[in-house]
């Protein structure tokens, strides 16, 4: 295993934790050996399964391997059906899924479905570990909208690791209102899925994960950019119009994505469905978890990069701190011999399901706090879970695997209300369900927001209050998880679990 839980601890030792702010590493980019837009971007494979008595089956192999980021340098990685990150997964509204998965790995993992609408045992959260050398099968039905979900490890305690090490994927849902629309979509030519996470390398070539005191407190970042894996990558566009699925897949950071040239993007999509109405944005900004797809229309012969600029709402003090302050390059997008038309888009793409807050049935509320304000003062605070976490909880509690926290009624209306005391933006993630956004402070959600969403950043001093339905499955044992989609703030105990029950 390429990190083991020592080695983390070693690193976090070496770096002096307790050791005060000082520790603090900035995160400057270091891509020195390789050269700026020199790589063609990977596209992932597309699994579309195989149909097999109307079932749509799936067949991954959570899998170590060698990744060859930088050029000369091996990195020890984990991937679905190769060495890092896996394939696409493609379903349809309204068909059966089946997935095998075969966990080759010389240790324990999950593979949960990100924004997936789906029982909880099939849900592949921490209670659905699937041990080293058994092949765990769920099976269910794709009853949502279409859009951009994802797969990743969710193993108590060590999904960041496991994430940082390469398990993760997007999920594509494609259903009839989405694919009338005429949006691009023929997948690796106009439909381009890109992964954006960030990663750090040691000088062995291997990625380094928490050995610098910030990582656990304001959550990991890497001073490398991967897109679907690919450092530095250029994409010859071939359509003059092109959608890009973007999936924030970093454990921390949050990207604030727009044009170099200063032209706007054309969001179409949020977390879990389309918009009512395509948006023109400057820049889209998204929290680990999250997606948005964006269309990028683009005359042949011309030039221009898809850039991250500094994250500056939830800025502040905090902002150098927290790491998102930095300016880089995503993708180079060259259009040389770009053909087809742009036509102009339907001014209503869907319509997005909602819920009257007036028949909600139950309202409830969750705070997220970290202990690191007890820290920043200078005692107390980082000696939470681990001894190194700091006080991560929801109202008060850190997660508590046999502890079900929240229990809500089949078929219920309700209204969550995310409060965030804290210095830091959180992503807060609800399992099971897409929501939509009620308000802001009070404020109503801008057009960006008016689409369906499992993943929302709660920024400093906000609180956020979203509706949603609970439907469809009921399992009084198995519960399903909510959490800061931090993957350190997860795995230190910002989670809880809430059952579903008929
Ligand atoms: Cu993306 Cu609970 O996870
Ligand atoms: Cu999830
Ligand atoms: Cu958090």
């Amino acid at each position: 295993m390429a990190t083991t839980r020592r080695e983390v601890l070693r690193g976090l030792l070496a770096a002096g934790v307790g050791g005060g702010v000082a520790g603090l590493l900035p995160a400057s980019r270091s891509t020195a050996s390789v050269r700026e837009f020199s790589t063609s971007l990977r596209i992932p494979a597309l699994d579309t399964g195989r149909l097999q008595d109307n079932v749509r089956i799936f067949d991954l192999a959570t899998q170590a391997g060698m990744t060859e980021f930088l050029p000369g340098r091996s990195t020890p990685t984990i991937g679905v059906n190769g060495s890092f990150l896996g394939p696409v997964l493609r379903f349809r509204a309204g068909e059966q899924v089946s997935i095998n998965v075969k966990n080759q790995l010389p240790f324990d993992t999950t593979l949960h479905w990100h924004g997936l609408h789906v029982p909880a045992k099939a849900d592949g959260g921490p209670h659905q570990v699937v041990t080293q050398g058994t092949t765990w099968s769920p099976r269910f039905e794709i009853k949502q909208k279409a859009g951009l979900f994802w797969y990743h490890s969710h193993l108590m305690e060590h999904t960041g690791e496991q994430v940082n090490l390469g398990l993760a994927g997007p999920i594509i849902i494609e259903d009839e209102e989405s694919t009338a629309l005429g949006l691009p979509f023929e997948y690796g030519v106009d439909d381009i899925p890109l992964v954006i996470q960030d990663r750090r390398f040691r000088a062995d070539g291997r990625f380094d994960y928490l050995s610098a005191m910030p990582d656990m407190m304001m959550g990991f970042k890497g001073n490398v950019i991967l897109v679907n894996g690919t450092v530095s990558p250029y994409f010859d566009v071939r359509r003059k119009r092109t959608r890009l699925r973007l999936l924030n897949g970093s454990n921390s950071r949050i990207y604030n994505i727009g044009l170099s040239d200063g032209r706007p993007v054309t969001q179409i999509a949020s977390d879990g469905s389309l918009l009512e109405k395509p948006v023109q944005r400057k820049t889209v900004r998204l929290g680990p978890g999250e997606r948005a797809e964006i269309l990028i229309d683009l005359d042949a012969n011309s030039t221009t990069t898809l850039t991250s600029n500094p994250d500056t709402i939830a800025g502040g003090m905090m902002m150098g701190m927290a790491g998102n302050s930095e300016t880089f390059p995503i993708l180079q997008l060259r259009s040389g011999a770009a053909s087809g038309g742009i036509s102009p888009l339907p001014a209503r793409l869907i319509q997005v399901p909602n819920w009257d807050p007036a028949k909600a049935n139950r309202r409830r509320s969750f705070r997220l706090d970290m202990g690191m304000m007890g820290m920043m003062g200078g005692r107390g605070g980082m000696m939470g879970r681990g001894g190194m976490g700091g006080g991560m909880t929801i109202n008060g509690k850190a997660m508590d695997i046999e502890r079900i926290d929240e229990r809500v009624h089949l078929g219920a209306i309700e209204i969550w209300t995310v409060q965030n005391p804290t210095p830091l933006a959180h992503p807060f993630h609800i399992h099971a369900i897409q929501f939509r956004i009620l308000d802001r402070n009070g404020a109503p959600p801008l057009p960006h927001e008016l689409g369906l969403k499992d993943t929302v950043l709660v920024d400093p001093g906000e609180s956020v209050r979203i509706i949603t339905r609970f439907d469809d499955y009921a399992d009084a044992e198995r519960p399903y998880m909510y959490h800061c989609h931090i993957l350190e703030h997860e795995d230190a105990g910002m989670m809880g679990q809430f059952i579903v029950t008929a």
